[in-house]
């Protein structure tokens, strides 16, 4: 007999897998990249394909299949590279073959690994790196490339705002000298390579520009046009957007080839994932600059195609949204269900905790984003999170969000 807190961890995780099938079989991302996207995005144990692989192919059919002729939400009916491969008996871990190739219980490399021949090399020369934005995202980004050694401009609306980007960074070192991780020569180094700006022109001379500004389509494009005109010719552009056209970005600039998505996570040093977004027009020389830019700052990239949700939060935020879903059910109690996760599914934090953290407004604009990209009816907004949002129970920062912080 499956406890409460198993039937709770399957509800929310099987189609949670299920979904990430489908990204896969569509051939949006490589296997990889979705496994890697998760692990290191979100501080997972294990990537949704691998963990498909380890619970069995046939068990995660078997129980969407029962789920779907229930719901009848086509988000419950198993993938089709699900069913097949269950036909094929491939079903993981077990028989050595499912998603993955497996020997001694442990992944083995097959045509599908990428050769250490492919790590990506800069082809164009990056040592000083603009950030435009001084909030949560912004300040962590700058901090990131300062602590990799690299020159930081960073630019904001005030000197207040300048000065909150420094106290966040002093916060953060001061915290790791106190682990035994760092000591004040560090921490004098990284503060001395922060160069605040209150006006954009600082940014003339930066080889990259990170911008972590608000997500409203209309300001980004007015900055990528003013930052077209300042930054010399064959900087890159990059933006930090989780939801909005990068294409639209490019189209602002005179150099559309130059414009890439970085998508960090929050907390930005310490997630190690950024998703790296070209658009159609981007150069490959770019993404590839980019890419190992990631890597010599101790990121791991993976390689996204300009679509709503990229990989990681087309996969986390339909499961969060899941979470809210069954709570409305009345069955199970936000703490229940936080506590499930963590402790059957092994994820850092539950999912009530984790909306509370990255803001039920950004939730909520993220799931009506991907519900719009994608027409299914099952990833509508919970009514609990509209609900959030309406009554300014934004999460961690306005004191309650699902969970009190008064
Ligand atoms: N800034 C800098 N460092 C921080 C930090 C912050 N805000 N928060 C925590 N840390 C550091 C701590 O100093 C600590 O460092 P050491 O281990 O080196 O001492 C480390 O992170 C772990 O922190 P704690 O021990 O305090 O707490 P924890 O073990 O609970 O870990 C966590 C905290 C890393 C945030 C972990 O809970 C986690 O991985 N949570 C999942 C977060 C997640 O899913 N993020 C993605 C959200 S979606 C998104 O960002 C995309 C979007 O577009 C909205």
């Amino acid at each position: 007999m499956t406890s409460h807190s198993e039937q709770i961890s399957a509800t929310l995780v099987y189609p949670y897998l299920n979904h990430a099938v489908r990204m896969y079989e569509s051939g949006y991302a490589t296997r990889g990249d979705v496994d890697a996207g998760m692990r290191f995005g979100c501080g997972y144990p294990v990537g949704p394909l691998q963990a498909l692989d380890e619970i069995g192919l046939d068990v995660v059919r078997d129980a969407l299949a029962a789920r779907y002729a229930e719901s009848g939400d086509h988000l419950h009916q198993p993938a089709e590279l699900l069913e097949k491969l269950v036909a094929e008996g491939r079903t993981g871990r077990g028989v050595g073959r499912g998603l993955y190739t497996w020997a001694d219980g442990a992944v083995v490399a097959d045509e599908e690994t990428p050769s250490s021949d492919d790590a990506p090399r800069l082809r164009h020369e990056v040592r000083t790196v603009g950030v435009v934005g001084t909030g949560t995202m912004a300040a962590g980004i700058v901090e990131v490339f300062a602590k990799a050694g690299h020159e930081v401009t960073y630019v904001g609306r005030s000197d207040d705002k300048l000065a909150g980007v420094v106290a966040s960074i002093t916060k953060n070192q001061d915290r790791a000298i106190a682990k035994g991780r760092g000591d004040e020569a560090t921490k004098a180094a990284v503060l001395g390579r922060l160069h605040g700006a209150t006006s954009r022109e600082a940014l003339a001379e930066v080889d990259l520009v990170v911008e972590a500004i608000a997500e409203d389509l209309a300001v980004k494009t007015e900055l990528f046009a003013d930052l077209d005109r300042i930054c010399k010719p064959g900087a890159i552009l990059a933006t930090t957007t989780s939801s909005l056209p990068i294409a639209r970005c490019a189209d602002a600039t005179s150099r559309p080839e130059a414009v890439i998505g970085m998508h960090f996570f929050n907390p930005a040093p310490v997630m190690k994932l950024v998703e790296v977004v070209t658009t159609e027009r981007t150069a490959p020389e770019v993404d590839e600059t980019v890419r190992a830019l990631c890597a010599r700052v101790g990121k791991v990239a993976v390689s996204c195609g300009d679509r709503a949700g990229f990989i990681v939060n087309a996969l986390l935020f339909p499961y969060l949204n899941d979470a809210a879903l069954l709570a409305e059910q009345g069955t199970h109690s936000l703490v229940e269900i936080d506590a499930a996760i963590k402790e059957q599914v092994g994820l850092p934090m539950g999912p009530f905790e984790l909306l509370d953290v990255v803001g039920n407004d950004v939730s909520l604009a993220i799931q009506q984003e991907l519900h719009r990209e994608f027409g299914e009816p099952g990833l509508a907004p919970a009514r609990t999170l509209e609900e959030a949002v309406a009554e300014g129970r934004l999460g961690r920062k306005t004191g309650a969000g699902f969970h009190d912080y008064s």
